[in-house]
């Protein structure tokens, strides 16, 4: 059975993180918009210039562009038994052009794992954050530190902190979360696929949350 599955959660929820742990257990691609995005300017394709110019200041990029890259991903070959969605989506109407795009091969979504953690515990975690330059590996300074200050464990590669991190960005994102994300809890559980999990446990609990609350969906 193909299994599309969207993870909800304000920023610093811990979405990348999970996602990277249970996509391999899942044996699904992890997709996420923000990191297409800034795979997009390293590049400095047109869009990924566009769309930092969004991410620079904590506001969404639009839907038309976010909506074709998602379309364009999801055509692809290793998503023909589902795929874990990481940041999308965002908007009521990305996930109404989702459900279109999804429903164009007889798919759906099948489950929708909300991640919840209390807004004044998103900031520290954002703020704290490093990412890995080469494969967006997630450290922080005081909850998951690197064996070395600045380094990957996993690729010796450099770890930068993002530019989206900065306090005053990283509260525009929240207000954003708030007016234009939050409504899909909404959205979803009406459509009896919301599942919430606690984000505020260790991570490996949240991931053991997480793999239950999924396969019991399933
Ligand atoms: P995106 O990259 O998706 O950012 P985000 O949603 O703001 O979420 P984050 O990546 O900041 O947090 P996360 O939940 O992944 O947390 P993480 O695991 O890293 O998007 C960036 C921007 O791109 C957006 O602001 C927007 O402009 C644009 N964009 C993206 N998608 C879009 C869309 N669909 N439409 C329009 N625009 C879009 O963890 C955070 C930190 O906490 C880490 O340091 C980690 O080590 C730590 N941590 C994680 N879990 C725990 C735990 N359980 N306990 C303690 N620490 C933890
Ligand atoms: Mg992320």
């Amino acid at each position: 059975m193909r299994n599309f599955i969207v993870l909800l959660g304000p920023p610093g929820a811990g979405k990348g993180t999970q996602a990277k742990a249970i996509s391999i257990r899942l044996e699904l691609p992890h997709i996420s918009s923000g990191e297409i995005f800034r795979e997009n300017l390293k590049k400095q394709t047109d869009m990924g210039k566009m769309a930092d110019k969004f991410i620079r200041k904590g506001q969404l990029v639009p839907d038309d562009v976010t909506i074709t890259m998602i379309r364009e991903r999801l055509s692809r070959t290793d998503c023909e038994n589902g795929a874990l969605l990481d940041g999308f989506p965002r908007t009521t109407g990305q996930a109404e052009a989702l459900a279109q795009i999804l429903n164009e091969t007889q798919a759906c979504v099948s489950c929708v794992p909300y991640i919840n953690v209390p807004e004044h515990e998103l900031i520290e975690r954002l703020t704290g954050r490093w990412t890995c330059q080469a494969q967006g590996h997630v450290f922080h300074e005081k909850f998951t530190p690197p064996l070395q200050p600045g380094v990957c464990d996993f690729d010796g590669s450099v770890l930068y902190q993002r530019n989206d991190d900065k306090e005053e960005t990283v509260i525009k994102r929240i207000q954003t979360y708030m007016e234009q994300t939050k409504p899909l809890i909404e959205y979803y559980q009406e459509r009896g696929l919301l599942c919430e999990v606690d984000g505020s446990q260790s991570i490996e609990a949240v991931t053991h949350e997480l793999l239950s609350a999924v396969c019991t969906e399933e």
